[in-house]
């Protein structure tokens, strides 16, 4: 079959390779409909997440018809068209009994990996995302094996297109968790940093989670455009602005917003010192992360705001503000999203109409087109807002 393959930094292939099959009676195999890239997937891309081998086949927001099924697998047949949850989940640890199926203790071979890296316990194991994330193949190929598969995939009903429901496998589902463990209040006013992918759906789902007004925050027209038109948010290019952080209090009665959200993570751009260090510690590996959005949405927060972490980070940073976080009373919450936790609502929601689901996308195109579609989503160049490929 042909699939998407890692090489080194920048660097990706179309390969031909073996087809997967069962290696677990829980199995199922995936014939791909749809595939996209993730903002997550960037940082595979430019090698900050270690761990990467070359040939890895990458990509874990996909979807498509079931072609084989394990022995035990009871919920799925041959035929069922399916959305796969990017993280892996066995659904029977504690973590996964409490819903916490991004957290899965049976589904990372490599945890060892992670708990040296991180100091700390490892999480679930994740398609295409490395190997201490497992060293899945994903899904930007013909075919998928996909563990567990009486737990992750979310069977589609017929006539609903791919576009409509193929974001249910990532950032629909993020985006939902970002403004959730934003616990806003109805009222409240909501800032977004970054409009990509995730920051598109976290404005979606702040508003239907109650805030009054979101308010959004990017560099790139295209992208502030999808924000202001399409999710309704009201919208700021930070890069008119010398102050962001003054330019929020001033929006909002002196106050700061209630929830900030960051939907950049750990590549985020900026200007000045603390941005310009950030760089350089990052390429010698001094600093794992650029935490320019982490530390703004610290800043910008009204006293007892909430601040929720949704863009990804691989380790330990600088200059974190501590004082301010401490001194306004912050409530911080991060975390993968646990999408199989939330499918069955959102599939419900989606269907009901409820989210913009396809304007986003900028780019559809075929596998073979992956090397030069990861290269502009990666710099957003040619209006790029989101890339769909299909086999
Ligand atoms: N937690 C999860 O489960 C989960 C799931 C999916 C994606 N993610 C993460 O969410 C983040 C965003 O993903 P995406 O697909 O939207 O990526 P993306 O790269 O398309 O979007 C990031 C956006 O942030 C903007 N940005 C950069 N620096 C900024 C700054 N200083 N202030 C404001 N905006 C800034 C960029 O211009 C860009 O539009 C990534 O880190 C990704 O890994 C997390
Ligand atoms: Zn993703
Ligand atoms: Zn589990």
């Amino acid at each position: 079959m042909r699939a998407v393959t890692w090489q080194g930094t920048r660097e990706m292939r179309v390969d031909s390779v073996p087809d997967p099959e069962i290696v677990n009676q829980g199995d199922v195999i995936v014939k791909v409909s749809a595939t996209a890239i993730c903002g997550s997937d960037l940082h595979l891309y430019n090698h900050y997440v270690t761990t990467m081998q070359k040939g890895d086949i990458l990509g874990h927001e996909f979807m498509g018809e079931v072609v084989d099924v394990g022995r035990n697998v009871t919920r799925l047949k041959k035929g069922d068209r399916v959305v796969v949850p990017f993280p892996i989940a066995c659904g029977k640890c504690w973590y996964c009994s409490e819903g916490f199926f991004s957290a899965c203790d049976n589904s990372n071979p490599n945890a060892e990996i992670v708990e040296a890296l991180y100091g700390s316990s490892a999480g679930a194991g994740i398609f295409g995302y490395s190997h201490m994330y497992g060293g899945y193949s994903g899904g930007q190929a013909e075919y998928t094996r996909v563990p567990f598969a009486d737990v992750g995939p979310i069977k589609i009903p017929d006539g609903v297109s791919d576009e409509e429901v193929l974001f249910l496998s990532d950032i629909l589902p993020t985006g939902w968790q970002a403004a959730l463990r934003g616990e806003i209040k109805p009222g409240d006013t909501v800032a977004v940093w970054g409009c990509g992918p995730v920051g598109y759906f976290a404005i979606q789902s702040a508003y239907l989670q109650g805030a009054a007004r979101v308010i959004a925050i990017d560099r790139f027209p295209e992208r502030l455009a999808l924000a202001r038109d399409v999710c309704k948010a009201e919208v700021i290019d930070y890069e008119q602005t010398d102050d962001l952080v003054e330019l929020l209090k001033q929006m909002t009665g002196g106050r700061g917003p209630d929830v900030c959200i960051d939907a950049v993570g750990l590549e985020a751009h900026g200007h000045g010192f603390l941005a310009k260090s950030d760089r350089v510690k990052q390429a010698l590996r001094l600093e794992m992360d650029r935490p320019t959005a982490v530390r703004q949405t610290i800043q910008a927060a009204a006293k007892g705001g909430r601040v929720s972490i949704i863009g990804v980070y691989g380790g330990l940073i600088d200059k974190f503000p501590l004082g301010a976080f401490f001194g306004k009373g912050l409530k911080m919450a991060g975390g993968q999203c646990d999408v199989q936790k939330f499918l069955p609502e959102l599939l419900q929601r989606v269907l009901a109409g409820d989210f913009d689901m396809t304007s986003l996308i900028s780019h559809r195109l075929t596998l073979e087109d992956a090397p030069s579609a990861y290269e502009m989503f990666c710099d957003k160049t040619d209006g790029c807002t989101k890339v769909v490929m299909r086999p």
